[in-house]
């Protein structure tokens, strides 16, 4: 396993659609095996293809409290949405950065796993949000592009969050 490169907000490579996983291969476990660790090691809770630079229609996510049960999605696919969340939203291209997105609070997706079977998931709350952001770069789209107001730095959070507990 290897670390990969996180490619960042002005790369043309996140403004792609990617092309569908047609079958999985030694390369491909590699790549999943990498964007887990990748994902890992930069502190994030969901890392797509496109983020390493590879146009596949593949995510990762982990938002368990641990932080050891990542999910691989392979061709995802959004069956359903219900109701509504706003917070906070961050990504692993945009570092540093966070702004307020708001979101279904349900999903259910269908996706192929590492052994390229169907799994069907449903999601709430962070899980949804975090398959909704990861399915948005397969499309080329940024969670910026979704933010109310504007985008902080997440020290300037930190800091409003400090003054709010005086
Ligand atoms: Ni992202």
């Amino acid at each position: 396993m290897a670390i990969r490169k996180i490619r960042t907000q002005g790369d043309r490579v996140l403004e792609k659609v990617c092309k569908p996983v047609t079958e999985m291969n030694p390369r491909t476990a590699e790549l999943i095996d990498d964007m887990i660790e990748t994902m890992y090691q930069a502190d994030g809770v969901g890392l797509a293809a496109p983020q390493v630079g590879i146009l596949k229609r593949l995510f990762v996510i982990d938002v368990s409290p641990e932080g050891n049960e990542p999910i691989a999605f392979l061709n995802p696919e959004i069956l359903a949405t219900d109701g509504v969340q706003s917070g906070y939203e961050g990504c692993l291209s945009v570092p540093g950065k966070s702004g307020v997105v708001t979101r279904p609070n349900y999903v259910k997706c269908r996706y192929q796993d590492r052994n390229m079977q169907w799994q069907e998931i449903e999601g709430e709350g962070l899980l949804a949000r975090a398959i909704l952001h990861e399915n948005d770069h397969l499309d080329g789209h940024l969670y910026v592009e979704k933010v109310e107001g504007r985008l902080y730095d997440n020290k300037e959070l930190e800091e409003m969050a400090e003054a709010e507990e005086q």
